[in-house]
């Protein structure tokens, strides 16, 4: 399996405000972005267990995770794993970096041959 991707600018790390969740456009991508200090996390702003966005919710800064703020499940940033229910699926998420002061999204898709 070969995963493709292409990185995205999403405008400049202080525009992203510590321990707070965002959604962001990127493409046909509705995104939630979370940077905690100099750590960047981003998800599908589309929570697993029903079509809500997870930017509506809080980031707990201390367990790295975010909550969806309509019925409560919390989902792992660095994952996407839920650590909570309702939600028992994953949200994708996406390999995200810090360059020259900007955020950056790498959106790639998996393909095998
Ligand atoms: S819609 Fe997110 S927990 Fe139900």
């Amino acid at each position: 399996m070969t995963t493709l991707g292409h990185a995205v600018d999403l405008g400049p790390l202080d525009d992203f405000a510590s321990g707070e969740a965002r959604q962001v456009l990127a493409g046909d991508r509705v995104l939630v972005v979370v940077r905690i200090d100099q750590d960047v996390y981003v998800l599908d702003d589309r929570c697993s267990h029903e079509d809500y966005s997870l930017a509506e919710g809080e980031v707990d800064v201390e367990a790295r995770e975010i909550e969806c703020a309509r019925h409560g499940a919390m989902f792992a940033l660095a994952d996407g794993t839920p650590t909570s229910l309702p939600a028992t699926r994953p949200v994708a998420r996406y390999e995200a970096r810090i360059r020259d002061g900007r955020v950056e999204v790498v959106l790639s898709w998996a393909r095998t041959w």
